[in-house]
Formats: C-alpha cells, sequence, structure tokens
C-alpha cells in the first residue's frame, strides 16, 4: 500500500536519530519522559476515516474541483481558549468560505489552523531585554510568553495542557457543526456584530441572499434539501514542530494498516524545519495524514524535488499541499520556477498561497505588521502565475482572527501605522482582523471569476 512505512525501517521515533532544530531544551528529563508518556495514553482528538476524507477531498482540489481555506492564529493561545474566541473564529472562516463559494462555484474545504497550534518555531533560541538573556518564547505548549526566567523556562506539562485545550476548542467546535452553525441555510448564525464597513456589509449581504436564492431554487425543484452540514465541514491543522508531541499521538491503525497522527487532520512542516536530512521530514514521511509543506525563499527547486520524492514516493492523491509563501515581491521570479520543477517530477501536489509569511515586515516603531495590499498582491499574483503556467491555485493559508484587532495595515477601513498599538494582541505573527479577512475573501472571489473565465476562453491554455 501506498505509504507503507513499514518498506523504508520508519516509525514513530525514527526522527530521533536525525538532527532536530526548533526543539525546546527541557531540564528535567524524567519530567518529560511522564509527560509525554502520559500523552500517549490518551484517546487521539480525530480519527483516520476523517482524515482519509480530508485527503480525498485534497485530491478534488489538485484536480481543480474544490478549493481549500485553511486559516487561523499565528500561535495559538491557552488563554484564547474559550467559547466567544472560538466560535468568532469559525464564524469568520464560515463567512469567508461562503464568499469563495460564492465566487468560486466549487466547495470549499475548511481547515482550521486550531485545535492545536500551540508550538512556533523562532530564528533565535534566546532573547535578549536591557541585558537579560532568556530562552525564546516557543509557543504555548513549551513556555509563556512573559519575559521572567519562570515563564520562559520549558515546562513539560504545558504538552498535556495543550492537549487538553486541543480537545476542548474541537469539542465545542464539533458541538456548534453538529448543532447546524455551518449550514448555509443559516448564515445569520455567523454574524459578527462588527462588520462596520458599509460597502462590505452590503456586498456580503448580496452573497448571502444570492446563496440563499440558489438554496431555495434548486431545493423546490429538486425536492431535496442541499447542504446538510456535517462534522466534516472543518477539519484541523498545525504546525508538526513539536516531535515528541507528534509522537506521542501517532497510532498505528489496523484497519488501514498504516501509522497516523491522530492529533489532527493536516500537520505541516514549516519553512524552518523542511531539511531534506533533518528529523522532522524524517517523522512526516511515515505518516498517512494529508501533510502540508511550507516552501519559501530559502528553498531550491531541487530542494523542492527531493521533499516531494521523500514525502510522497507512490504519488498518491490528496497526500501532499505545497504551501507557497515568498512574499509579494519574490512570488513572481520564484513560483515559476518551482512550479516547473514540481512539473518534472510527475507529482501531483495541491498548491496553496500562504500571503502571510512572506509580506511581514518591522515598523519604524519596532511592530511587526502586515500589508493588506501586498498580502492580496500575492494572492492575485499566485492565481495570474498559476494558470499562465498551466497549474491551479488550490487554495489559500490565512493567519486571522474573528476578533476586531489592529495588527495588519490597510483594507477597507484603511488602518494605518499610528492604529495598530490600538488592537495588537498576537504574541508572534500579525493576523488580519475578521473585516480584512473577508475583504480579502471577496477580493479572492473576484479573481478567481476573472482566472477561471480567462481559461476557459478558446485561446486560453
Ligand atoms: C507559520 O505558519 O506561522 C510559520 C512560522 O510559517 P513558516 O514556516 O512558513 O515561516
Ligand atoms: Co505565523
Amino acid at each position: 500500500m501506498s505509504n507503507s512505512p513499514a518498506l523504508n525501517n520508519w516509525h514513530p521515533a525514527s526522527w530521533q536519530s536525525k538532527p532536530a532544530t526548533q526543539q525546546p531544551k527541557y531540564s528535567d528529563p524524567v519530567k518529560l519522559e511522564r509527560a509525554v508518556a502520559a500523552l500517549g495514553r490518551l484517546p487521539p482528538l480525530v480519527v483516520s476515516w476523517e482524515i482519509e476524507a480530508l485527503r480525498e477531498r485534497l485530491a478534488r482540489a489538485q484536480r481543480g474541483e474544490q478549493f481549500l481555506l485553511q486559516g487561523g492564529d499565528c500561535a495559538e493561545s491557552f488563554e484564547d481558549c474559550e467559547s466567544d474566541k472560538i466560535a468568532k473564529r469559525l464564524k469568520i472562516l464560515l463567512q469567508m468560505s461562503l464568499v469563495l463559494l460564492q465566487g468560486l462555484k466549487k466547495p470549499v474545504i475548511r481547515v482550521g489552523r486550531f485545535a492545536g497550534q500551540y508550538a512556533k518555531p523562532r530564528s533565535a533560541d534566546t532573547e535578549t531585554r536591557d541585558g537579560v538573556t532568556l530562552p525564546c518564547y516557543r509557543g504555548d505548549n513549551v513556555n509563556r510568553p512573559d519575559f521572567t526566567a519562570a515563564d520562559r523556562e520549558p515546562d513539560p506539562d504545558l504538552l498535556l495542557r495543550g492537549y487538553e485545550r486541543a480537545a476542548l476548542t474541537l469539542n465545542f467546535v464539533r458541538a456548534l457543526i453538529d448543532g447546524g452553525f455551518a449550514d448555509l441555510h443559516h448564515p445569520e448564525y455567523w454574524d459578527l456584530g462588527f462588520l462596520r464597513h458599509a460597502r462590505l456589509r452590503d456586498a456580503y449581504q448580496k452573497i448571502v441572499d444570492s446563496i440563499a436564492e440558489s438554496l431555495e431554487f434548486f431545493e423546490s425543484m429538486s425536492g431535496q434539501r442541499v447542504h446538510a452540514a456535517s462534522r466534516e465541514d472543518f477539519y484541523t491543522s498545525h504546525e508538526g514542530l513539536h516531535l515528541l508531541f507528534e509522537q506521542s499521538q501517532t497510532r498505528y491503525i489496523e484497519r488501514q494498516r498504516r501509522w497516523y497522527n491522530l492529533s489532527t487532520h493536516m500537520p505541516w512542516v514549516g519553512m524552518r524545519t523542511a531539511d531534506i536530512g533533518g528529523a522532522h521530514v524524517e517523522y512526516f514521511r511515515g505518516i498517512a495524514n494529508p501533510i502540508g509543506v511550507k516552501v519559501g525563499a530559502a528553498m531550491s527547486a531541487e530542494w523542492l524535488q527531493e521533499l516531494v520524492q521523500i514525502l510522497n514516493p507512490q504519488n498518491q492523491p490528496g497526500r501532499l499541499s505545497l504551501i507557497h509563501r515568498f512574499g509579494h515581491k519574490d512570488i513572481e521570479r520564484r513560483l515559476p520556477e518551482m512550479i516547473r520543477a514540481v512539473r518534472a517530477t510527475g507529482a501531483q501536489v495541491l498548491w496553496i498561497c500562504d500571503p502571510m509569511h512572506g509580506n511581514t515586515e518591522t515598523t519604524a516603531g519596532g511592530v511587526k505588521t502586515r500589508r493588506f495590499d501586498n498580502i492580496l498582491g500575492e494572492v492575485e499574483a499566485a492565481f495570474r502565475i498559476h494558470a499562465d503556467a498551466g497549474s491551479t491555485l488550490g487554495g489559500v493559508h490565512i493567519e486571522l482572527t474573528g476578533e476586531d484587532v489592529t495588527e495588519c495595515i490597510g483594507g477597507a477601513r484603511g488602518l494605518a501605522e499610528a492604529d495598530l498599538a490600538r488592537a495588537y494582541k498576537s504574541q508572534v505573527d500579525p493576523r488580519l482582523n475578521a473585516e480584512q479577512a473577508l475583504e480579502l475573501a471577496m477580493l479572492i472571489a473576484r479573481q478567481t471569476g476573472t482566472v477561471g473565465r480567462m481559461k476557459k476562453t478558446p485561446s486560453g491554455g
């Protein structure tokens, strides 16, 4: 069977013989061992048939039949594990997916960056403030963001707290969805209340009305209900960074005869941990989940070709998504060569654009931000470059929140640098707020409509 790790000396701990970057340094190995053993006994958060259902949908997205919307916080925080924040994040993702569905005329696969996005890669191991040097903050699964020695000390028990919060988050998301929250017949459930920009609000209302009209038409014609929400309307993803954590939730499923990471549906390999000979690539090659790989400016075409070969040797449909994040300037130069390189391997992949991580900048005042126009510019360029190359952009990967934060500059309400201080909450990367995220979805929907139409003209292709 494809991806059968038994053939290649793979086992859930085989990564331990390779260099593992971005791992915290724990001072108490006994406590760490105890926490990891406890995690290994806990029941899984997701099951293999959900994972397989997602893989099949991703395979359809590879064929251009569906579109992936992946989004959520850069780093989830334990403190934000509360009903209002979880519901708001779900609402904005649902609103965006409705807009994309209407614009693209294809089913939208919704994958949250949530229920486990608690470990962060960092560019330096330590941080120095006023002459004091402490370990860097690596996400709530590892340590705490406050700048004290106690807060920054990696604590193995946080892995258990993170796992529990992931379970609480997922439980709530699933209960909402089972209760009809994601039902297309009830977009009024997703009202965020603070969509204040009139043009945006009107445009969104038009989309909602048009979907309601279409549903009514088809249902009266066919005598059947068109869309019944199910728990498959939401999948989870997180960066598979903390390898002891990921290993502890890796289980052999007898019926599928394969190993799965059952802490999430779709883990991804981050840009900083994608080395060919490294521990992360070793771990990821053996799990059967659909996986993502971030592709950034530091990656060469040959490196990417090797990754594709190692991570999906059997070329299984839906298995591999490449999430490119070059930035609005570099994408013009770098993406075409990457598309050619992957095509030369004969591999099927799903191309996803992450327009966030190549567009981060620091203001003169030292605040990390991103400009809405650069984010939009990168997505637009991605659609165009893929279409010109006879390839398809099959999804977007966005850092966003359902809250009214001020972390990114621009958008319909014209957030300026001076506004950033007002409601900047992210501990790590700046996120689009709900209004900016919805506006982005609308502009993407319009863009893809154009690209789709362009491709259908007789001279196109
Ligand atoms: C992220 O997705 O938050 C991240 C760190 O991305 P990348 O690995 O692409 O830098
Ligand atoms: Co980020």
